[in-house]
Protein backbone atom coordinates (compact mmCIF):
# COMPACT_ATOMS: atom_id res chain seq x y z
CA UNK A 1 0.00 0.00 0.00
CA UNK A 2 1.18 3.16 -0.88
CA UNK A 3 2.19 6.37 1.33
CA UNK A 4 -0.16 8.79 2.41
CA UNK A 5 1.72 11.42 1.75
CA UNK A 6 0.07 12.88 -1.77
CA UNK A 7 -3.43 12.12 0.19
CA UNK A 8 -2.53 14.89 2.49
CA UNK A 9 -0.47 17.18 0.83
CA UNK A 10 -2.89 18.58 -1.70
CA UNK A 11 -5.56 18.85 0.55
CA UNK A 12 -4.99 22.68 1.07
CA UNK A 13 -6.07 22.13 4.74
CA UNK A 14 -5.59 25.00 7.34
CA UNK A 15 -3.57 24.85 10.11
CA UNK A 16 -4.84 22.68 12.78
CA UNK A 17 -3.37 24.24 15.45
CA UNK A 18 -4.40 27.19 17.25
CA UNK A 19 -2.28 29.70 19.33
CA UNK A 20 -2.57 28.39 22.67
CA UNK A 21 -1.22 25.17 21.40
CA UNK A 22 -4.52 23.49 21.61
CA UNK A 23 -6.14 21.59 18.58
CA UNK A 24 -9.16 23.27 17.10
CA UNK A 25 -12.09 20.95 15.68
CA UNK A 26 -13.00 20.85 12.48
CA UNK A 27 -16.77 20.04 13.28
CA UNK A 28 -18.71 21.46 15.99
CA UNK A 29 -22.14 20.41 16.93
CA UNK A 30 -23.82 22.05 19.71
CA UNK A 31 -27.50 21.46 20.39
CA UNK A 32 -28.05 19.56 17.85
CA UNK A 33 -32.03 18.45 17.75
CA UNK A 34 -33.26 16.25 15.19
CA UNK A 35 -36.89 14.98 14.60
CA UNK A 36 -38.83 13.15 11.15
CA UNK A 37 -42.16 14.66 11.33
CA UNK A 38 -42.88 13.65 15.01
CA UNK A 39 -40.37 11.41 15.66
CA UNK A 40 -37.78 13.35 17.36
CA UNK A 41 -34.53 10.98 17.10
CA UNK A 42 -31.91 13.68 18.27
CA UNK A 43 -31.97 16.09 21.38
CA UNK A 44 -29.49 18.56 21.98
CA UNK A 45 -26.36 16.53 20.50
CA UNK A 46 -22.99 18.26 21.88
CA UNK A 47 -20.45 16.90 19.48
CA UNK A 48 -17.13 18.14 18.37
CA UNK A 49 -14.40 16.37 15.53
CA UNK A 50 -10.48 17.23 15.91
CA UNK A 51 -8.23 16.78 13.49
CA UNK A 52 -6.83 13.29 12.91
CA UNK A 53 -8.94 11.66 15.40
CA UNK A 54 -10.73 8.79 15.62
CA UNK A 55 -14.23 8.23 16.97
CA UNK A 56 -16.64 5.55 17.19
CA UNK A 57 -20.40 6.15 17.09
CA UNK A 58 -22.17 3.22 19.13
CA UNK A 59 -26.41 2.63 19.39
CA UNK A 60 -29.21 0.35 19.07
CA UNK A 61 -31.19 -0.01 15.64
CA UNK A 62 -32.46 3.54 15.14
CA UNK A 63 -31.12 4.99 17.74
CA UNK A 64 -30.26 7.66 15.25
CA UNK A 65 -26.70 7.02 14.17
CA UNK A 66 -27.07 7.44 10.74
CA UNK A 67 -28.80 10.63 11.05
CA UNK A 68 -26.39 11.97 13.26
CA UNK A 69 -23.54 11.40 10.44
CA UNK A 70 -25.79 12.58 8.03
CA UNK A 71 -26.34 15.89 9.76
CA UNK A 72 -22.41 16.18 10.15
CA UNK A 73 -22.05 15.50 6.47
CA UNK A 74 -24.31 18.50 5.75
CA UNK A 75 -26.85 16.63 3.80
CA UNK A 76 -29.68 16.56 6.67
CA UNK A 77 -30.16 20.25 7.92
CA UNK A 78 -30.73 19.96 12.09
CA UNK A 79 -34.35 21.39 13.12
CA UNK A 80 -32.62 22.64 15.92
CA UNK A 81 -28.60 23.79 17.16
CA UNK A 82 -25.44 24.90 15.70
CA UNK A 83 -23.12 22.71 13.48
CA UNK A 84 -20.04 24.59 12.30
CA UNK A 85 -16.96 23.39 9.72
CA UNK A 86 -13.67 25.63 10.80
CA UNK A 87 -16.00 27.60 12.61
CA UNK A 88 -17.92 28.82 10.01
CA UNK A 89 -21.76 27.88 10.70
CA UNK A 90 -22.75 25.22 7.60
CA UNK A 91 -24.55 26.61 4.74
CA UNK A 92 -27.48 24.55 3.35
CA UNK A 93 -27.17 25.86 -0.26
CA UNK A 94 -25.63 24.38 -3.01
CA UNK A 95 -22.38 26.02 -2.48
CA UNK A 96 -22.40 25.45 1.11
CA UNK A 97 -22.94 22.13 0.66
CA UNK A 98 -20.01 21.82 -1.67
CA UNK A 99 -17.95 23.29 0.76
CA UNK A 100 -18.95 20.59 3.50
CA UNK A 101 -18.30 18.12 0.98
CA UNK A 102 -14.77 19.15 -0.38
CA UNK A 103 -14.10 19.30 3.64
CA UNK A 104 -16.02 15.98 5.02
CA UNK A 105 -16.80 12.68 2.93
CA UNK A 106 -19.90 10.45 3.99
CA UNK A 107 -19.91 6.58 3.33
CA UNK A 108 -23.06 5.38 3.50
CA UNK A 109 -24.25 2.32 5.49
CA UNK A 110 -25.85 0.81 2.16
CA UNK A 111 -23.24 0.88 -1.01
CA UNK A 112 -26.05 1.20 -3.47
CA UNK A 113 -27.16 4.71 -2.21
CA UNK A 114 -24.03 5.43 -3.59
CA UNK A 115 -22.69 3.87 -6.31
CA UNK A 116 -23.91 4.90 -9.69
CA UNK A 117 -21.57 4.25 -12.75
CA UNK A 118 -20.97 1.78 -14.99
CA UNK A 119 -17.33 0.84 -14.02
CA UNK A 120 -15.21 0.99 -10.91
CA UNK A 121 -12.70 3.66 -11.94
CA UNK A 122 -15.65 6.19 -13.04
CA UNK A 123 -17.58 5.21 -10.17
CA UNK A 124 -14.37 6.45 -8.11
CA UNK A 125 -13.86 9.61 -10.44
CA UNK A 126 -17.16 11.07 -9.92
CA UNK A 127 -16.58 13.58 -7.26
CA UNK A 128 -13.08 14.86 -8.44
CA UNK A 129 -14.70 15.45 -11.41
CA UNK A 130 -17.40 17.28 -9.95
CA UNK A 131 -14.89 19.21 -8.18
CA UNK A 132 -13.35 20.55 -11.79
CA UNK A 133 -9.73 18.87 -10.96
CA UNK A 134 -7.70 18.60 -14.17
CA UNK A 135 -7.55 14.86 -15.78
CA UNK A 136 -4.30 14.27 -14.58
CA UNK A 137 -5.03 14.66 -10.96
CA UNK A 138 -8.37 12.83 -11.44
CA UNK A 139 -6.43 10.03 -12.47
CA UNK A 140 -3.68 10.06 -9.55
CA UNK A 141 -6.51 10.42 -7.05
CA UNK A 142 -8.87 7.21 -8.35
CA UNK A 143 -5.61 5.02 -8.84
CA UNK A 144 -4.75 5.92 -5.28
CA UNK A 145 -8.38 5.47 -3.83
CA UNK A 146 -8.03 2.41 -5.27
CA UNK A 147 -4.76 1.48 -3.72
CA UNK A 148 -5.70 2.36 -0.82
CA UNK A 149 -9.41 0.29 -0.66
CA UNK A 150 -7.29 -2.45 -1.97
CA UNK A 151 -9.61 -2.70 -5.31
CA UNK A 152 -6.82 -1.87 -7.97
CA UNK A 153 -7.89 -5.19 -9.49
CA UNK A 154 -11.76 -3.86 -9.78
CA UNK A 155 -10.86 -0.68 -11.43
CA UNK A 156 -12.66 -1.85 -15.24
CA UNK A 157 -15.18 -4.23 -12.98
CA UNK A 158 -19.07 -3.20 -13.41
CA UNK A 159 -20.12 -2.21 -10.03
CA UNK A 160 -23.22 -4.01 -9.83
CA UNK A 161 -21.79 -7.40 -10.60
CA UNK A 162 -19.31 -6.94 -7.45
CA UNK A 163 -19.99 -8.39 -3.77
CA UNK A 164 -21.42 -6.44 -1.38
CA UNK A 165 -18.41 -6.22 0.76
CA UNK A 166 -16.35 -5.11 -2.54
CA UNK A 167 -19.58 -2.69 -3.59
CA UNK A 168 -18.73 -1.21 -0.09
CA UNK A 169 -14.73 -0.85 -0.35
CA UNK A 170 -15.81 1.29 -3.84
CA UNK A 171 -18.20 3.60 -1.94
CA UNK A 172 -15.03 4.25 0.59
CA UNK A 173 -12.72 4.24 -2.68
CA UNK A 174 -15.11 7.48 -3.93
CA UNK A 175 -14.75 9.05 -0.27
CA UNK A 176 -11.10 8.83 -0.16
CA UNK A 177 -11.02 10.28 -3.75
CA UNK A 178 -12.17 13.75 -2.30
CA UNK A 179 -9.30 13.52 0.12
CA UNK A 180 -11.48 14.55 3.13
CA UNK A 181 -10.49 16.42 6.36
CA UNK A 182 -13.07 14.24 7.96
CA UNK A 183 -14.34 11.01 7.03
CA UNK A 184 -17.98 9.57 7.95
CA UNK A 185 -17.84 5.83 7.88
CA UNK A 186 -21.49 4.49 8.77
CA UNK A 187 -20.87 0.16 9.62
CA UNK A 188 -17.95 0.06 7.03
CA UNK A 189 -17.24 -3.32 9.01
CA UNK A 190 -20.36 -4.93 8.27
CA UNK A 191 -20.72 -7.29 5.60
CA UNK A 192 -16.73 -7.53 5.48
CA UNK A 193 -15.09 -10.45 6.04
CA UNK A 194 -12.81 -10.75 9.27
CA UNK A 195 -9.80 -10.26 7.52
CA UNK A 196 -11.41 -7.73 5.79
CA UNK A 197 -12.97 -5.83 8.75
CA UNK A 198 -9.29 -6.31 10.20
CA UNK A 199 -7.63 -4.57 7.09
CA UNK A 200 -10.07 -1.79 7.12
CA UNK A 201 -8.98 -1.11 10.62
CA UNK A 202 -5.15 -1.13 9.29
CA UNK A 203 -6.04 1.42 6.45
CA UNK A 204 -8.03 3.91 9.20
CA UNK A 205 -4.82 4.07 11.52
CA UNK A 206 -2.72 5.05 8.31
CA UNK A 207 -5.31 8.02 7.95
CA UNK A 208 -5.21 8.79 11.87
CA UNK A 209 -1.55 9.22 11.12
CA UNK A 210 -2.01 11.69 8.77
CA UNK A 211 -4.64 13.96 10.11
CA UNK A 212 -7.56 12.82 8.75
CA UNK A 213 -10.49 12.65 11.23
CA UNK A 214 -12.12 9.31 11.31
CA UNK A 215 -16.01 8.87 12.67
CA UNK A 216 -17.49 5.76 12.64
CA UNK A 217 -20.99 4.02 12.94
CA UNK A 218 -20.88 0.75 14.50
CA UNK A 219 -22.21 -1.90 16.35
CA UNK A 220 -19.18 -3.74 16.32
CA UNK A 221 -17.97 -3.16 20.15
CA UNK A 222 -14.44 -4.84 19.80
CA UNK A 223 -13.78 -2.90 16.26
CA UNK A 224 -14.97 0.37 17.81
CA UNK A 225 -12.66 -0.81 20.86
CA UNK A 226 -9.54 -1.87 18.66
CA UNK A 227 -10.59 1.79 16.18
CA UNK A 228 -10.81 5.02 18.47
CA UNK A 229 -10.17 7.12 20.98
CA UNK A 230 -13.29 8.50 22.24
CA UNK A 231 -16.57 6.63 21.74
CA UNK A 232 -20.02 8.44 21.52
CA UNK A 233 -23.17 6.32 22.20
CA UNK A 234 -26.80 7.21 21.60
CA UNK A 235 -29.72 6.13 23.56
CA UNK A 236 -33.14 7.78 23.63
CA UNK A 237 -31.91 10.85 21.85
CA UNK A 238 -29.21 11.40 23.59
CA UNK A 239 -25.63 11.74 22.82
CA UNK A 240 -22.57 10.68 25.31
CA UNK A 241 -19.24 11.42 24.00
CA UNK A 242 -15.70 10.66 26.08
CA UNK A 243 -12.71 8.31 26.64
CA UNK A 244 -13.28 5.57 24.95
CA UNK A 245 -12.04 3.98 28.37
CA UNK A 246 -14.78 6.06 29.72
CA UNK A 247 -17.53 5.24 27.35
CA UNK A 248 -16.64 1.46 26.43
CA UNK A 249 -16.39 0.02 30.81
CA UNK A 250 -20.21 1.69 31.53
CA UNK A 251 -21.67 -1.26 31.18
CA UNK A 252 -25.05 0.56 32.00
CA UNK A 253 -24.87 3.37 29.25
CA UNK A 254 -23.88 0.76 27.23
CA UNK A 255 -26.53 -1.73 27.73
CA UNK A 256 -28.96 1.14 26.91
CA UNK A 257 -27.76 0.81 23.85
CA UNK A 258 -28.24 -2.61 23.37
CA UNK A 259 -24.61 -3.13 23.64
CA UNK A 260 -22.29 -5.76 25.73
CA UNK A 261 -18.94 -4.44 26.93
CA UNK A 262 -16.01 -4.77 24.52
CA UNK A 263 -13.99 -8.05 25.30
CA UNK A 264 -10.31 -6.85 24.95
CA UNK A 265 -10.02 -5.03 27.54
CA UNK A 266 -11.92 -7.19 30.04
CA UNK A 267 -9.78 -10.29 29.50
CA UNK A 268 -6.49 -7.52 29.04
CA UNK A 269 -7.63 -6.59 32.39
CA UNK A 270 -8.33 -9.98 34.09
CA UNK A 271 -5.14 -11.65 32.49
CA UNK A 272 -2.51 -8.46 33.39
CA UNK A 273 -1.73 -7.82 29.83
CA UNK A 274 -2.68 -6.34 26.59
CA UNK A 275 -4.94 -8.38 24.66
CA UNK A 276 -6.34 -7.22 21.49
CA UNK A 277 -7.18 -10.11 19.66
CA UNK A 278 -7.50 -13.80 20.16
CA UNK A 279 -4.19 -15.23 18.83
CA UNK A 280 -2.38 -12.53 20.86
CA UNK A 281 -3.41 -15.15 23.75
CA UNK A 282 -1.88 -18.57 22.16
CA UNK A 283 1.95 -16.24 22.83
CA UNK A 284 4.75 -16.37 20.53
N1 LIG B 1 -36.22 9.21 6.14
C1 LIG B 1 -36.80 8.91 7.31
N2 LIG B 1 -38.10 9.21 7.53
C2 LIG B 1 -38.70 8.93 8.71
N3 LIG B 1 -38.06 8.31 9.73
C3 LIG B 1 -36.78 7.98 9.55
C4 LIG B 1 -36.07 8.25 8.33
N4 LIG B 1 -34.80 7.80 8.45
C5 LIG B 1 -34.72 7.28 9.70
N5 LIG B 1 -35.88 7.37 10.36
C6 LIG B 1 -36.15 6.94 11.73
O1 LIG B 1 -35.26 7.64 12.58
C7 LIG B 1 -34.75 6.77 13.60
C8 LIG B 1 -33.21 6.78 13.52
O2 LIG B 1 -32.81 6.15 12.33
P1 LIG B 1 -31.28 5.98 11.94
O3 LIG B 1 -31.24 5.36 10.58
O4 LIG B 1 -30.57 7.26 12.13
O5 LIG B 1 -30.80 4.96 13.07
P2 LIG B 1 -29.46 4.10 13.18
O6 LIG B 1 -28.96 4.27 14.58
O7 LIG B 1 -28.54 4.45 12.09
O8 LIG B 1 -29.99 2.61 13.01
P3 LIG B 1 -29.27 1.29 12.41
O9 LIG B 1 -28.39 0.76 13.51
O10 LIG B 1 -30.41 0.36 12.14
O11 LIG B 1 -28.51 1.68 11.18
C9 LIG B 1 -35.39 5.43 13.36
O12 LIG B 1 -36.50 5.32 14.24
C10 LIG B 1 -35.85 5.47 11.92
O13 LIG B 1 -37.00 4.68 11.73
MG1 LIG C 1 -27.73 3.40 10.54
Amino acid sequence: MGSLENHMNNRGGRSVGSHDGAVSSIVSARGITYSYDHLQVLTSADITIAPGERMALLGANGSGKSTLLRILAGSLEPSGGSIQLDGQPYAYTRDGRNAVRRNIQMVTQDPDEQIFAASVFSDVSFGPVNMGLEDDEVVERVHHALELAEISNLAERVPHQLSYGQRKRVALAGALAMRPRVLLLDEPSAGLDPQATRQLLKTLEQFHQDGTAVVVATHDIDFAWNFCERAAVLADGRLSVDAKEKILSDAELLSGARLALPWAPLVSRALGMPVSYPEDLLGE
